[in-house]
C-alpha cells in the first residue's frame, strides 16, 4: 500500500485515483501525519504531493522526517520534490518566471524510474517526455547522493533521483493526463520500485469488504436508507451479499423521483436480488409539507427533514437494528476532513440521515468509505447491479423538488417526469447519454401560448438541461445536435399533455448552476 501525503495541490486526489487505477491501495493523508500513524499505516512507498506553498517561505510545510527514515521508496511530485530537496540538504529558489502548462523535458534514462520511458527520442539519442508543469519555485542544488534525472531549458532540475535510497522527485505532474507517460511513471514507481502488486481489483475489493463487514457486524441487524442512487445501491448489494437477511433497506418514495424509478428500485433489489426492502409511499406527505413553499433552500430543508422523520419512524420499528449503513465515499471523507485533520467521521449531509437522534444508538457502517466514485461503480457491476443503474447520471437528493421551480405540485411533477423520461430515453437511443454528465428537464411554472392543429393551447413550459463536466464544480452546456433537440421537443409537445413549449438551457456553470434551484 502507498501513502500519499497531501501538501494541498489541486491534483492530489488525482494521484490517489491514478495509484488505485494501477491496482494498488493507497490513502491520502495530511502532510503533518503523525509518526505513529505513518508507522501504523505501514506503507510500501510514499508519495509527496504538490502544493501551493513555497518551500522557501518561513513555516513552509515539510514532510515528517520519518518519511525519509523508514527505508521505503519516496516519490516527490512538484512541491514534494522541492521539500525533499530542502529537507535532504539541497537548495530551492523562487524561479524568475513561473511555468504553467505543457513542457518538453529531457528524461535521463539512466534511472530506474524513467528508464525506457519517453515520448520520443532526439537525433542525439536523448529521450524526451511531454509533461504538464505547474510551479513557481525550482531546485537549484541537488542534495548529496542525488543525481539529475530530467531537465528542461527553463527548469534545469526537473527530476532528481537517489537510487541507493530509492528517493525520486519530479517537477512535473505525472498524475494529470496531459503528461503522456504519467501513468507509466507512477506504475513504475509503485509496481517496480515499491514492489506493490496490482491486486486492488473490484473482485478483491468486494471480497475484502464482505469479509470486513461480516467481522464487524457479526449477527447484528443493519438498516440502510436506499435511495436508488449509485452509492446506496452499491452498499445494498454489498451488504446483501455479506449478511443477507440481516439487512433491511428502507426506501422512502417521496413522489419526487424520476419516471418509474420507485418500481425500478423495487424490481432490482427486492424482486431480482431478494433484498429485504420496505417501500414507504410518502408522496402525499411530501406534497403536503411542500404546499405553498417557493423558496429553493426551504424546499430542500422540508424534503430533508421529512425524510429523516419518516426514516426514523421506520427504523424505530426495526428494534433489533444495531447498525446504520451509509453510502459515504472517499471524496466525501477527504473533502469534509479538509487537508488538516484527515480522519473526521462525517456523515454525508445530503444523505439526509445525518440527523438521526442519538437515542437510536446506531453504529455507523460505511463500507464505501475508502472508495472513489469510479471504484464504487466498478464494484457495483462486480456485484451484479445493472450497468445502466451504476452509470446513471447523478440525481439530487431533493429530486424533482428542485426541478419544479417554485411551489411543488403533483400535477407539475407528473408532467415533468414524462418530459424528463422522453429526453433521457432519446439521449440513450442516440448514444448521447454517456457523453453528457447530467441531463434532465426542468418544469417552469409559466404558461405560454401554442397552437396545434386548429386549436390554441395555453400550457406549461419545460426547459431541457444537459451539461458536460468532470467535477460538477464547473460545467459547459452540452452542444447537442439541433436535429436531436428538434426531435425531443416534438415528442415532448406531442406526447405530454400540459406542455406547449420546450426551451434549451445554454448557460454554463459559472455563471449558472447545473440545477435551476
Ligand atoms: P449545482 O446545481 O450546484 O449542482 O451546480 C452540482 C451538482 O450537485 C447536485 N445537486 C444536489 N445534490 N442535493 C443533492 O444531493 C442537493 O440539494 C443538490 N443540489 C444540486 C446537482 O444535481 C449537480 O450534480
Amino acid at each position: 500500500r502507498i501513502l500519499i501525503l497531501d501538501f494541498g495541490s489541486q491534483y492530489t486526489q488525482l494521484i490517489a485515483r491514478r495509484v488505485r487505477e494501477a491496482g494498488v491501495y493507497c490513502e491520502l493523508h495530511a502532510w503533518d501525519m503523525s509518526d505513529e500513524d505513518i508507522r501504523d499505516f505501514n506503507p510500501n512507498g510514499i508519495i509527496l504531493s504538490g502544493g501551493p506553498e513555497s518551500t522557501v517561505a518561513e513555516d513552509a510545510p515539510i514532510a515528517p522526517q520519518l518519511v525519509f527514515e523508514l527505508g521505503v521508496p519516496v516519490f516527490g511530485i512538484c512541491y514534494g520534490m522541492q521539500t525533499m530537496t530542502a529537507q535532504m540538504g539541497g537548495k530551492v529558489e523562487n524561479a524568475d518566471h513561473h511555468e504553467y502548462g505543457y513542457a518538453q523535458i529531457r528524461a535521463r534514462g539512466h534511472t530506474s524510474l524513467l528508464k525506457d520511458i519517453d515520448d520520443h527520442v532526439t537525433e542525439e539519442g536523448h529521450g524526451m517526455l511531454d509533461v504538464w508543469m505547474s510551479h513557481g519555485d525550482r531546485v537549484v542544488e541537488l542534495p548529496t547522493g542525488f543525481k539529475l534525472m530530467a531537465s528542461t531549458e527553463s527548469c534545469p532540475v526537473a527530476g532528481i533521483a537517489n537510487e541507493d535510497k530509492r528517493f525520486y522527485g519530479v517537477q512535473f505532474h505525472p498524475e494529470v493526463t496531459h503528461t503522456q507517460q504519467g501513468q507509466r511513471i507512477l506504475e513504475r514507481f509503485i509496481h517496480d520500485i515499491c514492489g506493490c502488486a496490482a491486486d486492488w481489483t473490484p473482485g478483491n475489493i468486494a471480497d475484502d469488504a464482505i469479509a470486513s463487514i461480516r467481522e464487524k457486524v457479526g449477527t447484528d441487524e443493519v438498516i440502510l436508507g436506499l435511495s436508488g442512487g449509485v452509492d446506496s445501491s452499491v452498499v445494498a448489494a454489498l451488504l446483501h451479499k455479506a449478511i443477507g437477511e440481516q439487512l433491511t433497506c428502507v426506501f422512502v418514495d417521496n413522489g419526487l423521483l424520476r419516471y418509474k424509478e420507485g418500481d425500478q428500485v423495487m424490481a432490482t433489489f427486492a424482486e431480482h436480488m431478494g433484498v429485504k426492502v420496505i417501500r414507504i409511499d410518502a408522496e402525499q406527505r411530501f406534497l403536503d409539507a411542500l404546499a405553498g413553499e417557493n423558496d429553493p433552500e426551504k424546499k430542500r430543508k422540508i424534503i430533508g427533514n421529512l425524510f429523516v422523520d419518516i426514516f426514523e419512524e421506520e427504523s424505530n420499528k426495526l428494534k433489533a437494528a444495531k447498525w446504520l449503513a451509509q453510502g459515504t465515499i472517499y471524496p466525501d471523507v477527504i473533502e469534509s476532513a479538509g487537508s488538516k485533520t484527515g480522519k473526521a467521521h462525517v456523515i454525508k449531509s445530503h444523505h439526509n440521515v445525518g440527523g438521526l437522534p442519538d437515542y437510536m444508538k446506531l453504529e455507523l457502517l460505511e463500507p464505501l468509505r475508502e472508495l472513489f466514485k469510479d471504484e464504487v461503480r466498478k464494484l457495483g457491476v462486480e456485484l451484479g447491479l445493472p450497468y445502466d443503474m451504476v452509470y446513471r447520471h447523478p440525481f439530487p437528493g431533493p429530486g424533482l423538488g428542485v426541478r419544479i421551480l417554485g411551489e411543488v405540485k403533483k400535477e407539475y411533477a407528473d408532467i415533468l417526469r414524462l418530459a424528463d423520461h422522453i429526453f433521457i430515453e432519446e439521449l440513450r437511443k442516440h448514444d448521447l447519454y454517456n457523453s453528457t454528465s447530467q441531463a434532465f428537464a426542468v418544469f417552469l411554472p409559466i404558461k405560454s401560448v401554442g397552437v396545434t392543429g386548429d386549436g390554441r393551447r395555453y400550457e406549461w413550459v419545460v426547459s431541457l438541461r444537459a451539461v458536460e463536466t468532470i467535477d460538477f464544480m464547473t460545467a459547459r452546456w452540452a452542444h447537442l445536435p439541433y436535429e436531436f433537440l428538434d426531435h425531443v421537443c416534438r415528442r415532448i409537445v406531442n406526447e405530454v399533455s400540459g406542455i406547449s413549449r420546450v426551451v434549451y438551457d445554454i448557460t454554463g456553470k459559472p455563471p449558472g448552476t447545473i440545477e435551476w434551484e
